[in-house]
C-alpha cells in the first residue's frame, strides 16, 4: 500500500444520492463533501435514516435499489469512482477501497469455508499469486485478527458472532487497501464483543495504517475511535469536527444537533445517569423541511432557520452548517 500522506485517499464532492420511488424522491444524501487522508480515522454518526448507509454504498459504487447519484461525485486515490469502467471498478473495489457491512452472516457464504472465502478474494484480484503463497497470506490474516489458524476450515455458522465479524474484516483488509468503510462494524453484537471488535480494528489500523470512515449510531463510539467526526442530520453532514470537542466538558462551539447528541450520552462518571436526548423525529427525506431541516427540533430555532439553509461557516476547529455561525442568526447564545 502506497499512499502519500498529503494527498486524500477519499474526496466526497457535493456528493447528493436519491432513491427513486413511486411516491417521489427520497433525498438520503444532500451536498456532501467530506476528505479523508491515508491512515486517518473519521466517523461518521447520525440517528437511523439519517443516510450514513446510503453514502457508504455510494462510495463503493454499490447503491442498492434505485438510487440514484443527482450530483457531485467521489474520488478514490484521486479517481473518480463513477468514471470509471466496469472493469476498473472490479480491479479496484476491494484492493484500493473495501467495506465492512453492519451483517457478517449476510457478507459471509454460509456454504464456503473461511479459507475458502479468503482465498477466493485473494486470486480473484491478483492471477499472480500461487494457491501456496494464497494460503500463507490467509493465515497471516488470522493471526492480524487474531483467530486461531484451525478455523480456515470452519463454516461461517461455527463461528460466534464476533469471529465472523473478525473473518469480515480479515477478508476487508486482504488486499491490503488504502481505505476501508466500516459501516456499523459492531452493532449486531453484544456490548463486550463490541468492546474487543473495537479495539481489534483500532490495534489493526495502526499497524496496517489504512484509513477508515467509521459509520455508527452510537456517538460515544466514533467519538472515541475517530480523530474526526462528521454528524449527518437528514443526509447532511451538519458539522465536522476533532473528536476531542466531543465531550461536555470541551469549550468548543457545536452544531445544536450535536449538542443535543452529547447531552444524549449519558454520563458515566456522574452520580446520577441523566439522558436529555433530543425531542421530536428526524424529518421525512421526501419532504425535506425548508431552510435548515433540523429547524423544528432546535430549541434555538429563528425565523432565518426555517427560511434559509445555513451554509458551513469554521468555528474554532469546526466546519458548522448552522445560523447561530453564519452571522444571519440574531441570538448568539450557543
Ligand atoms: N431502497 C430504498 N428505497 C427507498 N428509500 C430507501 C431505500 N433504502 C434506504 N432508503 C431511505 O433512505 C434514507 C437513508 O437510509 P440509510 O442510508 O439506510 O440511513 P442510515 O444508514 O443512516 O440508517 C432512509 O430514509 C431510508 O428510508
Ligand atoms: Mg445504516
Amino acid at each position: 500500500m502506497v499512499t502519500d500522506p498529503n494527498n486524500p485517499v477519499l474526496q466526497i464532492e457535493d456528493l447528493s444520492v436519491a432513491y427513486v420511488t413511486n411516491d417521489g424522491f427520497v433525498n438520503a444524501v444532500n451536498d456532501i463533501n467530506l476528505t479523508l487522508y491515508p491512515g486517518e480515522i473519521v466517523g461518521l454518526v447520525g440517528e437511523s435514516g439519517s443516510g450514513k448507509s446510503t453514502m457508504a454504498n455510494a462510495i463503493m459504487r454499490l447503491l442498492k435499489g434505485d438510487a440514484i447519484v443527482t450530483k457531485g461525485r467521489v474520488k478514490i486515490l484521486g479517481r473518480d469512482v463513477y468514471e470509471m469502467s466496469e472493469k476498473q471498478l472490479r480491479q479496484f473495489r476491494w484492493s484500493k477501497m473495501s467495506m465492512v457491512f453492519q451483517s457478517a452472516m449476510s457478507a459471509l457464504n454460509p456454504v464456503m469455508t473461511v479459507e475458502t472465502q479468503i482465498l477466493d478474494t485473494l486470486t480473484s484480484h491478483d492471477k499472480s499469486m500461487t494457491k501456496a503463497q494464497a494460503l500463507e497470506r490467509a493465515k497471516e490474516l488470522m493471526n492480524l485478527v487474531r483467530i486461531d489458524t484451525k478455523h480456515l476450515k470452519s463454516y461461517p455458522h461455527e463461528l460466534s458472532g464476533g469471529m465472523r465479524q473478525r473473518v469480515v474484516i480479515a477478508i476487508a483488509i486482504a488486499l491490503n487497501p488504502s481505505f476501508v468503510i466500516m459501516d456499523e462494524p459492531t452493532t449486531a453484537l453484544d456490548v463486550v464483543v463490541q468492546r474487543s471488535i473495537l479495539n481489534e480494528i483500532r490495534r489493526i489500523q495502526e499497524k496496517v495504517g489504512f484509513a477508515i470512515l467509521f459509520v455508527s449510531h452510537d456517538f460515544s463510539l466514533v467519538a472515541e475511535l475517530a480523530s474526526r467526526v462528521a454528524i449527518m442530520y437528514a443526509g447532511r453532514v451538519v458539522e465536522m469536527t476533532p473528536s476531542n470537542t466531543l465531550s461536555l466538558m470541551a469549550s468548543e462551539k457545536h452544531h445544536p444537533y450535536t449538542i443535543g447528541l452529547l447531552e444524549a450520552i449519558p454520563e458515566l462518571t456522574a452520580d446520577e445517569v441523566i439522558i436529555t436526548g433530543i425531542p421530536g423525529n428526524p424529518p421525512n427525506l421526501r419532504t425535506l423541511p425548508s431552510g435548515c431541516a433540523f429547524h423544528p427540533r432546535c430549541p434555538f430555532a429563528e425565523e432565518i432557520c426555517t427560511k434559509e439553509r445555513p451554509v458551513a461557516v469554521t468555528v474554532g476547529p469546526s466546519d458548522i452548517e448552522c445560523h447561530l455561525y453564519s452571522g444571519k442568526g440574531m441570538k448568539q447564545h450557543v
